[in-house]
């Protein structure tokens, strides 16, 4: 990518992580011994007062599995509950590599497209039962707060997705890396924790990579309550050959859910004042462009659609005449035609650059005056 693009694509942050995170990893680099090592006996701690302070949501140490991340806890997830040729279901426009696991390990992909309308988007119900019930669906990826769209699910849509799948035997793998990113307004609900029957069928998956900035690291934390699914899923994860996790990433891990809630806490004020700097600056310069409503995360996901341009075209634009870097819509699935999403992590200066810029590129297309 040429120097003068700005990149605002990759789901990381151009903030510095927290100040004792830093210490974590130099005092744990000043060591100076790096032989195989475990996180450290009040690990599970830290992660348990997370959970608990944050999502009311009590986890217990034996329900925890430590994996080098959440794509690799996904992908683990399908090859120890399902067999190749079974259906693996997913609610597109969603995070791209879901789609990408489900068929590099030779499962089926069933979609259960999410409904777009005025500006927001809701879960099809009555679809997401049916596609269960024809392709006799195994497991779902369940992705809360939901990226590329930014929805917060509520706990009504939920339990309404839990019931269907307890109903037919589907298990969840729920990723919940997003979840320390909720606007006010809104509540992430833990979907294990909100009925005993979830909790069972569940594989929740969780990161402090996403909140803390931390994805080179390579550290989540999954959780799965129900013994045999847990023993079937150590079973795979012993399989790929992994075994502990890197010492740097629990050091970092341990200091950042011990340490961090307060510099999350104005990392959201901060983002959730960017999040109204871009409606504004949309409403006024660009308002073909229409922003979803960011219920979470800090990714924005925007409809290009009035333009009425081709994929070809919007990219031509957005890349070398905005000089911006964006990720198509169409990567999170064909449901994205006509959307990009754009990383707002960033400091406030680059995010108005950024927004200049694009008002600039596409001032004389149709409708821009
Ligand atoms: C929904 C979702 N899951 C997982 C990941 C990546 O997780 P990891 O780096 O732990 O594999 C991302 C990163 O963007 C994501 O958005």
């Amino acid at each position: 990518m040429p120097g003068d693009v700005l990149p605002m694509w990759v789901a990381d942050m151009d903030f510095r992580s927290p100040p004792a995170v830093t210490e974590a990893i130099i005092k744990a680099g000043q060591h100076g011994i790096f032989g195989y090592s475990k996180s450290r006996a009040d690990y599970f701690e830290a992660v348990y007062n997370w959970f608990d302070r944050r999502f009311r949501w009590k986890t217990e140490q034996a329900w925890l599995v430590k994996t080098p991340g959440v794509v690799f806890a996904a992908a683990a997830a399908i090859r120890a509950l399902t067999e190749p040729g079974d259906g693996v279901l997913i609610q597109p426009p969603v995070y791209y590599p879901f789609s990408r696991l489900v068929n590099a390990n030779q499962r089926r992909l069933v979609n259960n497209p999410l409904i777009y309308e005025k500006g927001s988007y809701r879960i099809d119900f009555e679809d997401f039962e049916a596609k269960i019930i024809e392709n006799k669906a195994k497991l779902y990826i369940l992705c809360n707060p939901h990226n590329p769209v930014s929805r917060v699910w509520t706990r009504e849509e939920l339990i309404r997705l839990g019931d269907i799948c307890v109903r037919h035997g589907v298990t969840i793998v729920s990723d919940e890396i997003h979840c320390d990113f909720i606007y006010p307004g809104h509540h992430h609900h833990v979907f294990a924790s909100l009925k005993d029957e979830f909790l069972d069928h569940t594989i929740t998956c969780t990161a402090p990579s996403k909140t803390f900035n931390l994805a080179g690291l390579q550290a989540a934390n999954i959780f799965i309550a129900n013994k045999d699914m847990r023993k079937e899923y150590q079973e795979e994860i012993k399989r790929t050959g992994y075994s502990q996790i890197n010492m740097a990433a629990a050091a970092a891990c341990q200091a950042a859910y011990s340490c961090g809630s307060d510099w999350l806490d104005e990392l959201i004020l901060y983002l959730d004042e960017s999040i109204a700097y871009v409606k504004n600056f949309l409403a006024d310069e660009i308002p073909q462009i229409q922003l979803t409503e960011p219920q979470g995360t800090y990714l924005i996901w925007l409809d290009f659609n009035k333009f009425g341009l081709s994929e070809e075209e919007r990219e031509d634009i957005i890349l070398n005449k905005a000089k911006l870097w964006l990720n198509k819509g169409t990567m999170f699935g064909v449901e994205g035609r006509g959307f990009e999403r754009m990383n707002i992590a960033c400091p406030r200066a680059v995010l108005k650059k950024a927004l200049t810029q694009l008002a600039e590129a596409f001032r004389g297309q149709d409708g821009i005056v």
